[in-house]
């Protein structure tokens, strides 16, 4: 079958490799229909992810048809039309049972975290879904089968960026008529803005440095603010927030735009790259307010601002989305015609044009909010 695999820095590759088998007996076999490019996925090809074997299948964010099924599998059969979350979850361990899901204690024998599609050995060494098959273990935890009233483009970011973006606004306490502040305006700061005007937020200011990103921004109707036109962005928040937001989410991570210092300390190793979004946050919430670091952080970080932190008493959250615990809410939301999230899709593409894929999503050329692939 036909997959996009890791080939080392800045590199992926179409590629011919082994079709998936079942291997325990509650897995299951999915035909991908649809599948999209993360900002996560990123991280990894900018190696900032450690045990990242070249010819990795890549992909957490998969869609498809039941082709075969184990013989304990009972929560879908052949031939049903899934969405796969992307952490993978025993379903019975005491982080699942607690919904903790992306923490699950059984599917990664590697490390701490739960195990994730398509994520380097250190998360599981599970292959992904940017591939013509997945191979979807403890299906009867995981797929949610859905209606054909819905097409793929409607049902594919309940995989992650449905769940992650609603999780951010959820976990950081966004209340109505709050001011909140969203840094990075890809696919999940977008649906994060879009999440926190649903919930009630009544001022929404968006914050990145791509022109065509911020102008998507203004249509849910946030304020848009272009970090590199002030020296010190943090402040002029305060300033306009009058103290600062109540809540600032983070939806930018360890790719963020680095400084020439920071760009030395990740070579060197002793950062897990950028933090000039959290430097940022620190400054433009307000005293008591919460920060919410949605985009991903790996390793460790030099001068973290702690001390902006505690002395403001600040609320610090993160971590990675248990998508599991938000799939069938937001589903239903989807069907009853109350969330949208299509619009940030600018490209649908064959699977064959997976290099192309990640080089302008990667860039940001041509305008690329979302890429989805159909093998
Ligand atoms: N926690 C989770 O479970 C989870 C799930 C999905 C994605 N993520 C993470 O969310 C983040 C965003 O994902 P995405 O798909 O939207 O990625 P993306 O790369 O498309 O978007 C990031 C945006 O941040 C902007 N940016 C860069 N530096 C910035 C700065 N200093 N301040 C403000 N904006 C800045 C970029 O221009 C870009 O538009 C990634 O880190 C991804 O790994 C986390
Ligand atoms: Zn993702
Ligand atoms: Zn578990």
């Amino acid at each position: 079958m036909k997959a996009i695999v890791y080939e080392g820095m800045k590199k992926v590759k179409v590629k011919e490799v082994e079709e998936p088998r079942i291997q325990k007996s509650d897995d299951i076999i999915v035909k991908v229909t649809s599948t999209a490019i993360c900002g996560s996925d990123l991280h990894l090809i900018h190696g900032m992810v450690p045990n990242m074997p070249q010819g990795f299948i890549l992909g957490h964010e998969t869609m498809g048809i039941v082709e075969e099924s184990g013989k304990d599998v009972y929560k879908v059969k052949k031939g049903d039309r899934v969405v796969i979350p992307f952490p993978v979850s025993c379903g019975h361990c005491w982080y699942c049972e607690h919904d903790l899901w992306s923490q699950c204690d059984n599917s990664n024998p590697n490390g701490e975290g739960g195990g994730i599609f398509g994520y380097s050995n250190t998360f599981g060494g599970y292959d992904g879904g940017q591939a013509q098959y997945l191979r979807v273990p403890y299906a009867n935890v995981g797929p949610l089968v859905i209606s054909e009233e819905l097409t793929d483009e409607q049902a594919l970011f309940l995989t992650d960026i449905l769940p992650t973006s609603y999780w951010g606004v959820e976990n950081s306490g966004v209340k109505n008529g709050d001011t909140v502040v969203v840094l990075g305006c890809g696919p999940v700061g977008l649906l994060t803005i879009k999440w926190a005007a649903f919930t009630g937020a009544k001022r929404i200011i968006a914050v990145d440095y791509i022109g065509y990103r911020l102008e998507h921004a203004k249509k849910y109707g946030a304020e848009i603010v272009n970090f590199e036109q002030y020296d010190n962005t943090g402040e002029y928040i305060k300033e306009i927030t009058h103290g600062g937001a109540d809540v600032v989410i983070d939806c930018v991570g360890m790719d963020g735009k680095m400084t020439t210092f920071e760009l030395i300390e990740t070579v060197l190793k002793l950062q897990g790259g950028s933090k000039s979004a959290i430097e940022l946050a620190a400054q433009a919430v307000r005293k008591g307010g919460t920060v919410a670091l949605v985009g991903v952080y790996g390793a460790r970080y030099n001068n973290f601002p702690l001390g902006d932190f505690f002395g403001r008493n600040i609320t610090l959250k993160m971590g990675q989305c248990p998508a599991h615990a938000y799939i069938e809410r937001i589903y239903k939301l989807i069907k009853e015609r109350k969330f949208d999230a299509t619009d940030i899709i600018t490209h649908k593409l064959s699977l064959d044009k997976g290099e192309h894929a990640y080089e302008i999503f990667d860039k940001k050329q041509d305008n690329c909010i979302k890429v989805i692939l159909k093998p």
